[in-house]
């Protein structure tokens, strides 16, 4: 052997040891084992936030949340995470990088709202500025745009993605000609389906039957809470509020809702009313007997395209199916517990890069109320990206923070003299 192989070989095993010193592969059961402190991290528990959906080509649960430090608080990153259906620990597809937890720009992802399955895109609900917005997010995008702003009212939205329409209801119901990444797209297919301004329609879920049928559910508080259930042809043009034809009142109230061509799935919320705790009832479209098919506190809820299985979250962070849905007796299977099997991997704190999370390469560190760090990336003219604090911008009282760094009227120049 010559000295060149030599050479080789061990530039080939100072490459291995990079890779294995990498972060997120590093098991650790504390924080000071994954680098530099603070800003490194060990993930442990995952603080699971409300929505769900099925990555059906790699088998995956998709869902959004934060994991915990070791300090037992949660990290300031929101992940786009995904589980496989057949269980195991969670692993992450992307952060989402838009969060910004105050000042003017304000903005902090409230949960999953949407999926599309047959591009994998989440659709994020977002609050910015207080006022949430549901839009597509790919990862690394700069913001999620406002496709709906739900201002004041409940979105019932349900993507018919093989026709290439969307239904939702804000205080009309609609149907759109495409599936809106943009709200001009939204707005360039909208039509009313039925006319809130003059008959009160509202809705908290939307379902489809046959291609033909759209289902609308509502929640009614007047009284004891009850959902109930109507249904109307898809292609309504502002109809009459008699085509709305009512098919059934459940006394229960749905925190969430799946529907296939023969059953309607309720996720029921507990409530003070009744008194129905909380779990999946299925109940049969044309009728018949329904039944629970779990009593987990149930929070969000997707129906796999071959309608043969439910897969859910629950209020104690947990990932569950339950199914087969045409089975007498469905089981359950817990795909990933939280408390139970904690993630024990290494990260950093949003912007921190290197082995041990010491670099915040071309950035300034911005310290958060509760002490931890986030590495912000700076502009071509030296401002970071964006900012929380005025004092992230130089010249005070000249400068401020606006969601970014802005000068006070009349004054110009540079940020750092
Ligand atoms: C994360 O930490 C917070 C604050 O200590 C705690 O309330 C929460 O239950 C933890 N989440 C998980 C999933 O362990
Ligand atoms: C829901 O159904 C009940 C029972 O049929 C009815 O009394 C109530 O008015 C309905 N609520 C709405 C909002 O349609
Ligand atoms: C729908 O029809 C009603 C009754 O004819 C009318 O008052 C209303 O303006 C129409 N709405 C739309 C959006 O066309
Ligand atoms: C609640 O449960 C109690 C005891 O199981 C029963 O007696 C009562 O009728 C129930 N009430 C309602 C509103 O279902
Ligand atoms: C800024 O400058 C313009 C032009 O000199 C002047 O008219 C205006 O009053 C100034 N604004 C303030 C807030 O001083």
């Amino acid at each position: 052997m010559n000295s060149y192989k030599y050479l080789f070989i061990i530039l080939l095993f100072k490459f291995l040891i990079v890779i294995i010193q990498c972060q997120p592969t590093i098991e650790c059961q504390g924080d000071y084992q994954c680098g530099v402190q603070p800003q490194a991290l060990c993930y442990k528990g995952l603080n699971i936030l409300p929505g769900i959906g099925l990555d059906e080509t790699n088998q995956r649960v998709v869902i959004v949340g934060k994991f915990n430090g070791s300090s037992n608080a949660p990290s300031n990153v929101n992940n786009v995470i995904t589980v496989p259906f057949g269980g195991g620990k969670p692993s992450i597809l992307f952060p989402i990088t838009t969060d910004l937890s105050g000042g003017p720009g304000y903005s902090m992802v409230l949960g999953l709202y949407g999926y599309l399955r047959q591009t994998n895109t989440p659709y994020i609900h977002n609050s910015q500025r207080a006022a949430p917005v549901v839009g597509p997010y790919h990862g690394g995008d700069t913001s999620i745009p406002n496709v709906w702003y739900i201002r004041g009212y409940n979105l019932g939205l349900y993507f018919d993605e093989v026709n290439k329409r969307t239904f939702y209801c804000d205080w009309n119901l609609h149907r759109v000609s495409n599936i809106p990444k943009t709200v001009d797209e939204k707005n360039a297919g909208d039509t009313i389906m039925l006319d809130g301004s003059y008959q009160n329609n509202r809705c908290n879920f939307l379902g489809l039957k046959d291609t033909n049928l759209l289902y609308v559910v509502q929640v009614d508080y007047a009284n004891t809470v009850v959902t109930n259930i109507s249904k109307i042809p898809v292609g309504c043009n502002n109809c009459s509020l008699s085509e709305l034809k009512f098919v059934l009142s459940v006394p229960v109230e749905a925190g969430s809702f799946v529907m296939s061509n023969t059953h309607f799935y309720l996720g029921m919320k507990p409530t003070w009313s009744s008194n129905t705790s909380s779990g999946i009832m299925q109940i049969p479209i044309n009728g018949g007997p329904s039944k629970m098919l779990t009593n987990d506190p149930v929070v969000s809820m997707a129906l796999d395209s071959a309608n043969t299985r439910i897969f859910y979250t629950t209020t104690n962070n947990e990932v569950k199916s339950v199914g087969p849905l045409g089975s007498s007796t469905p089981a359950v299977s817990v795909l990933y517990q939280s408390a139970a099997s904690p993630l024990n991997r290494c990260a950093c704190a949003p912007g921190f890069t290197g082995d041990q999370c010491q670099t915040c390469y071309n950035g300034k560190v911005r310290y958060l109320s509760n002490g931890t760090p986030q590495c912000v990336a700076l502009l071509a003219d030296g401002r970071p990206s964006n900012c929380i604090f005025d004092y992230e911008c130089g010249n005070v009282p000249m400068a401020y923070c606006d969601g970014i760094c802005a000068c006070r009227t009349n004054f110009t120049g540079s940020f750092y003299n």
